[in-house]
């Protein structure tokens, strides 16, 4: 199978590049990525010389760039994880979350409809459901939980959903679509919380808390969304989505605190700010679809994970210090001068 995978040099693309490549060495992987701010080809280091392996820089919502591609690759699945994906950012420029999340999207079905594919998956969010009230901790996100954004890029995200389902209706592109909780792991870009908090600690610097640091989020280790991508793009029925989550809700306050212990910094740190605007209350996953129908589970349980994930941004601060300086993105242009 070719497979393509877009904004596989991003955080969670980049780890289901290397695990495609890895566990599938019959299968070809080409990773399509435009390297936004967001896209690090450092994160892909591991692969780069992979034989069943191949990066070309483009942009999911240049028509004829991607035309073209499909044309001359002849794609069996397409794995669509390339966004603009940080909520702060879209709620300041929200045209271009509109212009890859919805426009991408589209311009992505409408190449699998022109050329044919086996299977187009849509990575999407559990933040196309809105949030949940805090005093409900009985109430989950399931499949059929009306969408209800509450940011540009929830909306933008729930948008390119009903393209999907749309196309597959109306068209019969064979789609399906994943919609996970909040992920964490190594090589996460330090603008989201956990990164960010790690480096800020890491320099003694505060650590901005919106609001009352009460809202709960629902955190999945990033090896266990790919996994169930996985499963749900060789097993999955087409026209079907998929929730994915391991019920492992905490609020910022505890996660920003567990950060802290591990460092052994003092939570004099913690600086409450002011709330993001619209800033969703709690996210929740039932996963009992994927769980009964693809026999997915998590294999990392959160206290150990975020502790294992903690030491490796320890271990790894040349890599968030060279994102922080902007010097990563130098990487590509002498890595690839020669190639693309
Ligand atoms: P990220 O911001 O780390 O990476 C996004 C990648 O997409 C980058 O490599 C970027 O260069 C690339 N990209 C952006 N615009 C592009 C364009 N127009 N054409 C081609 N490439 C482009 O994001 P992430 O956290 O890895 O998220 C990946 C996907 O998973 C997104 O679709 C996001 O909505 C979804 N998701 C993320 C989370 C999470 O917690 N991070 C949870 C659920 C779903
Ligand atoms: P984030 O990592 O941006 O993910 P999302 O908004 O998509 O869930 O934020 C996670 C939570 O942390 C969210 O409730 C907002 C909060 N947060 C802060 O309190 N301070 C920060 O500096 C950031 C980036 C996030």
């Amino acid at each position: 199978m070719k497979i393509c995978v877009t904004g596989g040099a991003g955080f969670i693309g980049s780890v289901m590049v290397q695990m495609l490549v890895k566990n599938y060495p019959e299968d070809e992987i080409v990773c399509l990525d435009k390297l936004t701010y967001a896209g690090n080809l450092e994160n892909l280091k591991a692969v780069e010389n992979a034989p069943n392996y191949k990066f070309v820089k483009g942009d999911i919502a240049d028509r004829e760039f991607i035309f073209d591609l499909f044309k001359k690759e002849k794609f069996d699945v397409i794995i669509n994880f390339a966004a603009e994906t940080h909520v702060d950012r879209s709620v300041e420029h929200p045209e271009e979350f509109i212009r890859t999340n919805v426009m991408g999207t589209t311009t992505l079905l409408d190449a699998c409809r022109e050329f044919g594919i086996k299977r187009y998956h849509q990575v999407s969010t559990d933040e196309v459901y809105g949030d949940l009230p805090l005093d409900r901790p009985d109430l989950f996100f399931d499949e059929t939980t009306p969408i209800h954004a509450s940011s540009p890029y929830s909306a933008a995200k729930a948008s390119a959903d009903l393209f999907v389902m749309a196309y597959y209706r109306t068209f019969g592109v064979p789609v399906t679509i994943s919609r996970c909780s909040n992920n964490y792991g190594q090589y996460q870009f330090p603008e989201k919380l956990i990164p960010l908090m790690i480096s800020r600690a890491e320099a003694d610097e505060a650590l901005p808390v919106y609001g009352t640091g009460e809202n709960v989020r629902d955190w999945l280790h990033v090896e266990d969304h790919c996994k169930a991508i996985d499963l749900i793009v060789r097993k999955g029925r087409v026209g079907e989505i998929y929730n994915i989550g391991g019920h492992n809700e905490r609020t910022n306050l505890q996660v920003v605190k567990t950060i802290l212990d591990a460092l052994g910094k003092p939570e004099s740190l913690i600086k409450y700010v002011k709330d993001r605007p619209g800033h969703d209350r709690r996210y929740a996953i039932n996963p009992t679809k994927i769980e009964t129908e693809l026999g997915w589970e998590p294999t990392w349980n959160f206290d150990t994970g975020i502790r294992q994930t903690i030491q490796w941004y320890i271990d790894n601060e040349d890599w968030w210090k060279r994102i922080l300086s902007g010097e990563y993105q130098d990487y590509f242009k002498e890595m690839y001068k020669d190639r693309v």
